[in-house]
């Protein structure tokens, strides 16, 4: 059958939709349809994709106005009797077509302390850890860094310049770091100021996007807010680290 993508076309200057129909077959994908039109019709439609399968994260883009990897949407979850809608993500500047400048997070990722592990536990250099504890930081380490949760989060959408906010995708990698067994790194501060930890209010968008199924709300940013809580605003235990001293 045929069906019509309406994809966006343009650069940082501005850019508008432009329909294209293609033949389509049982088993595509948004992204497979996006090749066919791109080698029968607009060969200078910039797509960014590598694996196919799922696991680079360099196809995201919002389908239907949806964020989603076109490699992971099948074409038969869609209504095909509508144009389907493909366009860059909204969260981050464009460069051409569906493709996307995110260098962003690169630049936040270097914002977080990294991992410091405490001295072996044994002397021939060998720790020690609870299974439950390993298993803890298992489900972070599934993030492929598509970004989605960046883009569908409305303090970045919305306020991305103004205020420190370091996103979703962001709070389960320090997430994964301040619940790893080993680490004895303190990141709340940074969390909670430069961070912007307090600016989530858990709406829990991010989570419902994560192609990996991270419950990044749940797991990640709400044990996050109560380990900042409990740091910062418990008065036994402010006046123990005080004592302390
Ligand atoms: S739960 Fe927090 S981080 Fe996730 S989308 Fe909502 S505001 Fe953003
Ligand atoms: S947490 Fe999920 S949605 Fe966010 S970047 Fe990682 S895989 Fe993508
Ligand atoms: S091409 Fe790798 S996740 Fe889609």
């Amino acid at each position: 059958m045929k069906a019509t993508f309406r994809i966006w076309r343009g650069d940082a200057e501005g850019g508008d939709f432009r329909d294209y129909g293609t033949e389509v077959v049982e088993g595509m994908v948004v992204l497979d349809a996006v090749h066919r039109i791109q080698a029968e019709q607009a060969n200078d439609l910039a797509v960014r994709w590598n694996c196919k399968a799922g696991k680079c994260g360099s196809c995201s883009a919002e389908v239907n106005g949806l964020p989603r990897l076109m490699c992971m949407t099948r074409l038969s979850d869609l209504p095909l009797d509508a144009p389907v809608t493909v366009e860059p993500m909204k969260a981050f500047p464009k460069i051409r077509d569906l493709v996307t400048d995110v260098s962003w997070n690169y630049e936040v990722k270097k914002t977080i302390a990294k991992f410091k592990p405490r001295p072996p536990d044994a002397p021939d250099g060998t720790w020690r850890m609870a299974q439950e504890d390993i298993e803890r930081v298992q489900e972070f380490r599934k993030c492929i860094e598509c970004y989605l949760c960046q883009d569908v989060c409305h303090v970045l959408r919305e306020h991305k310049p103004v205020k420190p906010f370091i996103g979703p995708r962001f709070f389960v990698y320090a997430a994964a770091l301040e619940m790893h067994p080993l680490d004895v790194e303190d990141r709340l501060g940074q969390l909670r100021q430069a961070h912007g930890l307090g600016y989530c209010n858990i709406t829990k968008c991010c989570t419902r996007v994560c192609p990996e199924d991270i419950h990044i709300t749940d797991n990640a940013i709400i044990p996050l807010k109560e380990r900042v809580v409990d740091q910062v605003y418990d008065p036994v235990r402010k006046l123990f680290r005080i004592f302390s001293r």
